[in-house]
């Protein structure tokens, strides 16, 4: 599973940091659990998607998993997220 953390300065701003903490810190919890460890987390840090210049409003942070394009995440939204991948 590829997730992609937008650090633009947007993002980054708006708390991209502390999402990327917690996504690598469930990464390692989950990579110790052979329910989820079939399929690896691949985290990639990435410069501005463009997404924030696209839209009129706020859309920062985006976290973007497998393909689905996650606006406004929090923690929690990306950690259902990916659990929820990871567990398929
Ligand atoms: S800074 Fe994240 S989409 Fe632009």
């Amino acid at each position: 599973m590829k997730v992609k953390v937008c650090m633009g300065s947007n993002c980054t701003l708006l708390g991209a940091m502390n999402l990327l903490d917690q996504i690598e810190d469930l990464k390692k919890l989950t990579s110790r659990d052979d329910e989820y460890n079939d399929r690896e987390l691949d985290i990639e840090v990435v410069k501005c998607l463009g997404y924030c210049k696209e839209s009129k409003g706020n859309i920062s942070p985006v976290v973007v998993i497998d393909d689905e394009v996650v606006y406004n995440a929090t923690g929690q939204i990306v950690m259902e997220k990916i659990l929820k991948q990871k567990s398929k």
